[in-house]
């Protein structure tokens, strides 16, 4: 295994789209392993594919304590969705920033587990958060652009300045 390089926003390739998955061979069971051990050493309880520039349609959370229980999701898809829930967000791709985000509080998700097989899965709480914030990664949008526009500018302001202060 091998921890990979997780990209930092205002990365442009953050904003690339990811395409859907259609070989689940070891190549695809290498890049699970790889970003499983990358998100627990971060740590943090979710990353998408597209945060290690790989831009396919997978993600991974796991929101337990021990760190034992890993979900995987491929190719997915919210079939619905409704409430709303207010939760503070933070990102792998965007260091210490954390901020209050409005999602939907109820979501049924369809994916592939990592073997391919499909599954439909229910959730509220956190995980319809994780999964939901998990999924934009693989549209290519970053959280903090749910912000409004004077909070964003100034984000952006302190990630750049602290980028140039780490080069
Ligand atoms: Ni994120």
């Amino acid at each position: 295994m091998a921890l990979l390089n997780i990209l930092h926003y205002p990365d442009e390739r953050l904003h690339k789209i990811a395409s859907q998955v259609r070989e689940f061979g070891p190549e695809l069971q290498q890049l699970i392993d790889d970003m499983a051990e990358t998100m627990y050493a971060a740590p943090g309880i979710g990353l998408a594919a597209t945060q290690v520039d790989r831009h396919i349609r997978m993600l991974i959370i796991d929101l337990s304590e021990e760190k034992n229980a890993l979900q995987v999701f491929i190719n997915p898809e919210i079939l619905s969705m409704d409430g709303e829930i207010v939760g503070e967000e933070g990102c792998l791709s965007v260091p210490g920033i954390y901020e209050e985000i409005t999602r939907a509080a109820h979501i049924t998700v369809r994916a592939q587990d990592r073997q391919g097989k499909p599954f439909d899965l229910t959730a509220e709480g956190l995980l319809a958060i994780c999964i939901q914030h998990e999924i934009d990664h693989l549209n290519g949008k970053v959280f903090v652009e749910k912000l409004s526009r004077l909070k964003f500018n100034r984000i952006v302001q302190k990630l750049k300045k602290e980028q140039k202060k780490n080069m």
